[in-house]
């Protein structure tokens, strides 16, 4: 069984032990798991090239540990509780055994239409059990997922396929989003006109009645997995084999394609979902996140399942049909571990305490916070309404390259401040920097926040491009590995995420890069030039504020739509703009770099200390945009 911290004294022996001998501790954890031969070395490690290697030959397969082997212990508990979008449908339960039955009859079906271990499958599907189901159905085989979150936009999946090269497209036919019924497979068409050669077939679950155009690529799901064996042998993997790839955001206008690996990956995300949540045999657990981000891989699906929880699994909005959804589901499942975003919590808090105070909340044990800094209004809300100040709020601080929680605060174990994540997870040792890459040491300080030795769950390359992984994350400050946050520590030790010291926002809680949403507004026939910064926003955490030079032909609300439409085609709805403002000009260094420190300030209303901008090529401008600002 995995390790479970049990008090402030084990937490303060378990992280030094782990800081003292990690090999020792990551490979105690990992005795933990079923392994069809064990490693030959712990860890090799060169964060220059950088080449990380975690249970370097061992062999596994991560389902035959989220699924086989808990049949003969709990094989009749449920591990996945499914809501539907609509309160009145069915509520589905997947038993353990009843999981690895569906799992392997979609392994057979990927089997029988080719797909081979090492492929690629991309996903561009609704939160429908069949997601989970499909996605370990390739870790099964040995195949690469791709979870595309459905939100994306025909042009954005058509990137991601194509860099993937991937082999096949598994999708739904439609999307119960609230009130919403979004035609996901008619995305997918799309982005096969645009070209996506590699695939060859293209997987479609029936969620609606209505009809869709058909393609000879196209297979139906109910017709392909139904007649197939309940049995599928495990591939055997190599501790270092592709698990998946996750693409993000980052400071270039190119998503990235975050690559995690089997061995490691399992060990780290059973180890932190056990100790964040503290979970205990028989309780119900929530996360409320997308499978199409690493959130949802992580800790609905891999964490959960590895540890043998029951995970639920929601298909629909907190606000639909009212908002009250979140807390009616809680108190349905009766769940005692709850887990989402500072932005759904910031929305519910606005819509009054009348929602939460109709259910009966009381089986909670702990509320987890993720995706973005959590401030203290939202934090005390949080902890007053919805925990009545019993349940420990884990404000969990990590990202899509760490693959799971890295600092939280551990739940009745280690104190909780609002808005800090507080301290790291055992193996995880986190440093300030300065921007010449001096350590910034003492408390009460701020700087870049760094990791200096590596954790089993960490990225190990940018698919395709290891050049860019290493110049992204490993280049910035010797021997390092650069999150692009900051953070600051205070007196006691603990560290708060204050944000991204890079050109990423953060809107609700998704990554965007800046350079990202220009190069979609560029797309515009009638825009020139145009810069994006984030800006605060109340209940998104940041918005999105573009300011952009046009050819003038056109002007007006017509405008500023047409714009809207462009990003939402070329990213789609979540990279919109906030807030689109004509500018005849923006400030520029002479070299002829933008200053967005500038821009950043006038978005956030912030002009009373701009800096010296007498060096700049066009000084007047500043005055301008100011004046003009929205
Ligand atoms: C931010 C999400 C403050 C941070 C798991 C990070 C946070 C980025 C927190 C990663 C937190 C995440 N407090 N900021 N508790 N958690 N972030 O890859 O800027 O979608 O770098 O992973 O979100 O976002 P990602």
């Amino acid at each position: 069984m995995t390790y479970q911290i049990s008090s402030l004294e084990d937490y303060k022996q378990t992280y030094q032990r782990s800081i003292d001998d990690p090999e020792g501790f990551w490979a105690d954890q990992a005795e933990t798991f079923t392994w069809r031969k064990k490693w030959d070395s712990v860890l090799e490690w060169d964060f220059r090239e950088p080449n990380i290697k975690w249970f370097s030959g061992a062999k596994l397969n991560i389902t035959e540990n989220c699924l086989d082997r808990h049949i003969a212990t709990r094989g009749d508990q449920v591990a996945i509780l499914w809501e539907p979008n609509n309160p009145a449908d069915e509520v589905q339960k997947f038993t353990y055994r009843e999981l690895l039955a569906a799992v392997c009859k979609c392994a057979n079906a990927l089997k029988a239409l080719g797909i081979e271990k090492g492929d690629r499958v991309v996903f561009y599907m609704p939160m429908v059990p069949e997601l989970a189901i499909a996605v370990l159905a390739c870790a099964r085989i040995g195949a690469v997922h791709s979870v595309v979150f459905a939100g994306f936009s025909a042009q954005a999946l058509a990137d991601r396929v194509n860099d993937a090269s991937a082999k096949m497209i598994i999708c739904s036919d439609f999307n119960n989003r609230g009130s919403k019924h979004i035609p996901v497979k008619k995305v997918v068409d799309e982005a096969m006109a645009k070209g996506c050669p590699s695939i060859e077939n293209i997987l479609v679950h029936k969620n609606s009645n209505e009809d869709i155009e058909w393609s000879d690529k196209d297979v139906w799901w109910h017709d392909q997995v139904a007649g197939q064996s309940e049995e599928c042998p495990a591939e055997i993997m190599d501790a270092e084999d592709l698990l998946f790839i996750l693409y993000t955001s980052g400071s270039t206008g190119k998503p990235k394609g975050v690559v995690h690996t089997c061995g490691g990956y399992m060990v780290y995300t059973c180890f932190t979902f056990k100790n964040a949540f503290q979970y205990k045999d028989g309780d119900i657990y929530w996360c409320t996140a997308d499978i199409g981000w690493i959130t949802g891989h992580s800790y609905i699906v891999y964490g959960p399942l590895l540890a043998g929880a029951t995970s639920v699994m929601f298909e629909g909005v907190p606000t639909y049909p009212d908002a009250g959804r979140f807390w009616e589901i809680c108190e349905k499942h009766q769940v005692n571990q709850f887990y989402t975003a500072p932005t759904a919590i910031r929305a519910l808090m606005a819509r009054g305490d009348e929602w939460p105070n109709k259910y009966d909340l009381s089986p909670l044990k702990l509320l987890g916070s993720v995706g973005e800094p959590i401030n203290e209004e939202a934090w005390n809300w949080y902890n007053k309404t919805i925990g009545k100040e019993k349940s420990p709020i884990i404000d969990t601080w990590w990202q899509t390259e760490t693959g799971g929680i890295m600092i939280t605060p551990l739940p009745g174990i280690t104190d909780a401040k609002p808005t800090y994540a507080s301290y790291p997870m055992p193996g995880v040792q986190p440093v300030l920097l300065d921007a010449d890459g001096n350590l910034v040491e003492g408390n009460n300080v701020e700087g870049l926040l760094c990791i200096k030795f590596p954790w089993p769950a960490m990225l190990r390359t940018t698919y395709g491009d290891h050049e860019r992984c290493r110049q992204t994350y490993f280049s910035v400050f010797k021997d390092m590995y650069f999150t692009g946050d900051g953070a600051r520590r205070d007196e006691e030790g603990r560290i708060r995420v204050i944000g991204r010291v890079d050109d990423v926002m953060n809107v609700s809680g998704h990554r965007m890069g800046t350079a990202e949403v220009e190069n979609a507004i560029n797309e515009h026939e009638n825009v020139i030039e145009s810069a994006v910064v984030g800006y605060p926003h109340e209940i998104k955490g940041q918005g999105i504020y573009a300011y952009v030079i046009t050819d003038g032909s056109k002007g007006g609300e017509d405008l500023i739509n047409e714009i809207r439409a462009v990003v939402t085609r070329e990213i789609g709805p979540i990279a919109k703009p906030d807030k689109i403002q004509v500018v005849s000009g923006l400030p520029k260094t002479r070299s002829g770099k933008i200053m967005r420190r500038i821009l950043r300030k006038i978005a956030a209303k912030d002009t009373s200390n701009l800096g010296d901008v007498s060096t700049l090529l066009n000084p007047e401008i500043v005055e301008e945009i100011i004046k003009g600002s929205l």
